[in-house]
């Protein structure tokens, strides 16, 4: 496992389509266990494949509930209900937060490590973070849809 560098916004490669991964194979689980350790090493609850400079639809999420870690393959909302309006941040968008509407349920198709597809109803936050990160795998920033920025007392670089 390796800690990857995380692309920052005005990097290209973080505004294209992510391609369907269509192999299993040893090198897209390294890819998710090395985006899971870049993940926790920057104290995050989501990220994308293309924020460590890789075109595939690819995510890992973990907001610290008893799901822990889930690594989704070719994540897809194929359901979608409610409103929610909360604040969000990303790893490629240090030092910014702003609210974002989202979905407050969704319906997520999605591929495990183990080549199983799954259907799973989340909610609230873990649906927001899931959603965050499908933008990320299409392109989209949650900076092209914040509705007003929010500042939190102490940032810091560390
Ligand atoms: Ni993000």
């Amino acid at each position: 496992m390796a800690i990857r560098n995380v692309r920052k916004m005005g990097d290209p490669i973080l505004r294209k389509r992510s391609r369907e991964v269509e192999k299993i194979d040893d090198r897209v689980l390294e890819i998710l266990n090395d985006m899971a350790e870049t993940m926790y090493d920057d104290n995050g609850i989501g990220i994308a494949a293309p924020q460590v400079g890789i075109l595939k639809r690819l995510v890992t999420v973990d907001i610290r509930d008893e799901d822990g870690l889930m690594k989704l393959i070719n994540p897809e909302i194929i359901e979608s209900d409610g409103e929610t309006i909360d604040v969000e941040g990303c790893l490629s968008v240090p030092n910014f937060n702003g609210t974002v509407k989202r979905p407050q349920h969704i319906k997520l198709k999605y591929t495990d490590e183990n080549s199983k597809e799954n259907i799973v109803d989340l909610y609230d936050l873990k649906a927001r973070c899931v959603c965050h990160e499908i933008d990320h795998l299409n392109g989209v920033l949650f900076v092209d849809k914040y509705i007003e920025e929010v500042k939190f007392e102490e940032e810091s670089d560390d």
